[in-house]
């Protein structure tokens, strides 16, 4: 059931998650998959429902920086810093949690990790239910996230209550998230607030990105799985623009249709420009003006569009890992997971 979200349908929305329910609705970075954060039932749901894995924890979202304290036990000070400088927006915050946060809800963890987002109709939403929302990307798991309500209905159709339609997502890719140590910040995920304004707001703080394993040998953020946001076509992430491996690549190709006759339906997704049409029917550009927020506001769309015109396997290109950039260099290089060019068309070859 889609929803514009006008005032009506978001006190009805509210009045569903009450009574147990559960729902999508838009945020500024993608769509949420909501549950009220302390109703036991409603946050398995979710779990059952994205077929997420119970060892990884759901984002809590507020409507003030002030309601935080109803989820959190305690807040630095320099994180109080960053809320006032980037809060209603896509920056997550890992706290030490309260006692009366569901165990569902933070995978048994001691922390809780906390947004305020900048969607009007989230913050509208959260306000109406009076309670924090438990929200993780509304996406089956590992999936590529939506960015549109169209898409969330086509993810989970009638197995969720309601989904708010909000319009496509400004941000498009998800939020920050950050994890404060003595005298420094980590990353566990890049997103919406880049790495480079993190430091800047804290000059005496050490910025870590740590995307990968910490010390203990476990993942600091458990979801954050080499595997994710994939699409169900097998997509490669180009360690550069498809230039840098065009001879090897066209030899392939024309190897290809000597042996079989016709190439497989490839797909592209360029930075601004579209590929070939003889090797590439089918490509999508991710941001024609050559701008990083255009290309993170449509990276999922362009994913999930490319999903949809039944290729064999979609190429993307590399996208420069500074700023905003280093979060969709994440999103793309999670989905292809490791995957090699070369090495895939030798094995469609055989
Ligand atoms: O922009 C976003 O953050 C979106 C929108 C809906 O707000 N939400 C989102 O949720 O991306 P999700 O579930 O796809 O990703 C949440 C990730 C988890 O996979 C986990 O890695 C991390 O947040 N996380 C949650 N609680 C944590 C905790 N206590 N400690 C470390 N990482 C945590
Ligand atoms: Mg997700």
């Amino acid at each position: 059931m889609i929803l514009q979200a006008n005032p009506a349908n978001i006190s009805k929305a509210a009045e569903i998650l009450e009574s147990g329910g559960i729902g999508a609705f838009p945020t500024e970075t993608v769509y949420g998959l909501g549950a009220d954060v302390f109703n036991i039932r409603a946050v398995a749901k979710v779990f059952q429902v994205k077929q997420r894995p119970v060892f990884d924890p759901l984002i809590v979202h507020v409507q003030s920086e002030r309601q935080v304290g109803e989820v959190a036990a305690q807040v630095p000070r320099e994180a109080r810093e960053l809320m006032r400088k980037f809060w209603p927006g896509p920056l997550t915050f890992v706290l030490p949690k309260k006692a009366e946060v569901p165990d569902l809800v933070t995978a048994g963890l001691d922390t809780v990790a906390v947004r305020f987002p900048a969607h009007p109709a989230a913050q509208k939403l959260i306000h109406a239910l009076k309670s924090p929302i438990a929200a993780p990307s509304a996406n089956r798991f590992g999936r590529t996230s939506t960015t549109d309500a169209a898409s969330v209905a086509e993810e989970f159709g009638d197995t969720i209550d309601f989904v708010l339609d909000g319009g496509p997502c400004g941000v498009g890719v998800e939020s920050t998230i950050v994890k404060f140590g003595p005298r420094e910040v980590r990353i566990l995920r890049p997103g919406g607030i880049s790495a480079e304004d993190i430091q800047k707001t804290l000059p005496g703080f050490k910025v870590i990105v740590a995307l990968t394993k910490g010390a203990s040998g476990t993942p600091e953020a458990p979801g954050q799985l080499e595997e994710h946001y994939a699409t169900e076509t097998p997509l490669i992430y180009l360690k550069g623009s498809l230039k840098d491996i065009q001879p090897e690549f066209e030899k392939l190709c024309e190897e290809f249709r000597k042996k079989k006759g016709s190439l497989p339906r490839l797909g592209f997704l360029g930075w601004n420009k579209i590929a070939d049409t003889k090797i590439f029917p089918v490509s999508r550009v991710l941001t024609p003006s050559g701008k990083m927020p255009e290309a993170a506001a449509r990276l999922f769309a362009s994913m999930r569009d490319l999903d949809r015109q039944k290729l064999r396997i979609i190429v993307a290109e590399a996208v420069e890992p500074k700023g905003l950039g280093l979060a969709i260099d994440d999103r793309l290089r999670r989905a292809a997971s490791g995957r090699d060019v070369i090495a895939v068309l030798k094995k469609l070859l055989k």
